[in-house]
């Protein structure tokens, strides 16, 4: 099985990643991420999705790749440089894209839960896991890649890894896999 080979590359897919290499953005979310986040958006038709980290839109694309004409996707970036190059390439009335401070939108989201979170930003993953998770349904999906040692991860952070990842060890509340293919993934369901 060649894990390499993507047949469905999202269109806007190459002018993103151009436009992402031209200002010297480093933490995209790789190929495997993205099309692994398009399968799993589309088990959920009209689904409600929310991405924390949109940076330039790479996975941005593929999600909503993944997404049938009733879903949406809320994303959220603090970066406007970044989040500008995703609202131009990716022009789609089913993404709502918001920028702002993800901590102070996660303690100040009061919507309907989402059926998936990409939490690929500080808060939602190593800050707020909380209150993040407690914004997804039951049977919902809480995905983050770079779980894997990167090259850009500051001093410090691979003992942050281990510690989050012993937290989820110890939850009564969700089920969940560690993958250690692309980028190092996890994807956790909430059962509870
Ligand atoms: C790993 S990158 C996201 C990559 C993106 N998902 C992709 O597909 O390329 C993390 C992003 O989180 C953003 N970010 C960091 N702190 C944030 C905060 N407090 N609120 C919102 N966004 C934040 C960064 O600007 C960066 O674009």
């Amino acid at each position: 099985m060649k894990d390499d080979l993507f047949f469905d590359i999202p269109a806007a897919y190459e002018e993103i990643a151009n436009a992402t290499k031209a200002i010297s953005f480093n933490m995209a979310s790789d190929l495997y991420t993205g099309s692994l986040l398009k399968t799993l958006v589309a088990s959920k038709p009209s689904g409600y999705f929310l991405e924390l980290g949109t940076g330039s839109g790479l996975a941005t694309s593929w999600m909503v790749a993944g997404m049938d004409h009733a879903s949406r996707l809320v994303t959220i970036e603090n970066n406007a440089l970044l989040q500008n190059i995703a609202k131009t390439q990716l022009q789609d009335a089913r993404i709502d894209f918001v920028l702002a401070d993800g901590y102070e939108w996660i303690q100040n989201y009061s919507g309907k839960p989402f059926d998936l979170i990409f939490a690929d930003a500080m808060p939602g993953k190593y800050d707020l896991f909380e209150e993040t998770i407690a914004l997804l349904h039951i049977g919902g999906l809480y995905v983050i890649d770079d779980m894997l040692p990167q090259p850009n991860w500051p001093d410090g952070h691979a003992a942050r890894v281990d510690e989050f990842i012993a937290m989820l060890e110890k939850r009564p509340d969700i089920v969940f896999t560690k993958m250690n293919w692309s980028t190092g993934i996890i994807i956790a369901t909430k059962i509870k």
